[in-house]
């Protein structure tokens, strides 16, 4: 991208970490490329672009964003292909994305050649980075937050854009335990349910602590009105298989994040030959479906955890379990989506970005 290479200044590390890290056991989110990408917002546009070694920011104690919140990220993945070209999968949808939370957040937009021009210079130059191990890539995390030194509640004025990328393995690595509750809500119509602040996450710790103490690895979360219906699992979109069709919570209510991975989800389901619904589905329906024998499957989708079955499903007195060992439906979607991301199957969407 033309601009992006006028406009981001590129600043190569001189002593590279890539031999520190163990390539063979990944864990998700902890080891960080070389480089990251750096862009400062002066209430006016947006400067100072610049790919430079990854390293610390100095921020000050009256930073907004610390205090009041204003801050968005997004979760995106790069791999390679089968030649070792490394590919991003969808970053236009999340490009999107970030538009829709930074709005809602009331911050600036991010030009295209900053976004997408950004994640492809940044790719390029730590290609060495993106892994190719099964269930491994390149996690790579755009965020924005405020930059105003004041403490005043009002919108900040200036802003920092960042992305750091982090080669990483699978996020669960093993079947997950849900349990839905009616004390604490993540999202309500009319709020930020559907953007990615940082909030929508930090709101959720002390409920999932709770649920951990008793043994769970993530909260099912429903609506706050009735109590019954599914919004999302733990920081994931979620479906469940019920006889020969798909289902997963619709977008409209605004309380669910609209998941890049739960759009793919859904397009690969259709092909292969399910129905795909989206609408609400209340704890009752999978209970009720549960009882009639035709409850297959409960996963969560999301960019970094791909596809996480669910074994243990409990809600009140009502404890369900489920055989993840015969997940036909959740091992093939992640087959499909591997083959497509990793460029062993063909990409007729067209949801790979080739660097
Ligand atoms: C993602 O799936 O990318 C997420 O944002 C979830 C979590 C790691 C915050």
């Amino acid at each position: 991208m033309q601009e992006a290479n006028e406009k981001i200044k590129v600043t190569r590390t001189t002593a590279s970490r890539l031999a520190e890290v163990d390539f063979e056991h990944l864990v998700f989110g902890k080891k960080y490329a070389d480089h990251m990408l750096v862009a400062d917002f002066d209430g006016k546009e947006w400067k100072n672009a610049e790919i430079l070694p990854f390293g610390n920011f100095s921020v000050s104690p009256s930073n907004a964003a610390w205090h009041y919140g204003q801050a968005i990220f997004e979760g995106i993945k790069a791999y390679k292909d089968p030649q070792g070209n490394p590919m991003i999968f969808r970053p236009y949808d999340n490009y999107a994305r970030f538009l829709t939370s930074a709005e809602r957040m009331g911050m600036p937009a991010i030009p295209e050649w900053l976004f997408i021009g950004g994640l492809a210079k940044l790719v390029d130059i730590d290609r060495d980075w993106v892994p190719t191990g099964e269930g491994c890539s390149l996690y790579l995390r755009p965020f924005m937050i405020a930059a105003d030194e004041f403490i005043g509640v009002r919108p900040s004025e200036t802003y920092k854009f960042a992305v750091i990328n982090s080669p990483s393995g699978p996020y669960f690595n093993k079947p997950i335990h849900l349990l839905v509750q009616d004390k604490y809500i993540r999202a309500f119509p009319g709020g930020v349910g559907f953007a990615k602040a940082a909030g929508n996450y930090g709101g959720t710790m002390y409920p999932t602590m709770q649920a951990r103490k008793q043994g769970y690895d993530q909260i099912l979360w429903v609506d706050g009105y009735e109590h019954k219906y599914l919004q999302e699992c733990g920081t994931m979109n979620v479906f469940a298989i019920i006889g020969n069709t798909a289902i997963t919570p619709d977008l409209s209510q605004g309380t669910i994040l609209a998941g890049v991975t739960r759009a793919s989800v859904i397009d690969l389901l259709s092909d292969m030959g399910l129905a795909v619904e989206e609408r609400p589905i209340s704890i009752d329906e999978i209970i009720d479906a549960h009882k009639a024998g035709t409850l297959r499957e409960v996963f969560g989708t999301g960019t970094a955890s791909s596809v996480a079955y669910v074994e243990q499903l409990d809600y009140k007195e009502t404890k369900i379990h489920l055989d993840t060992t015969k997940y036909a439906v959740g091992a093939e979607v992640i087959k499909r989506l591997d083959a497509i991301r990793t460029g062993r199957a063909e990409d007729t969407r067209g949801w790979n970005y080739k660097i």
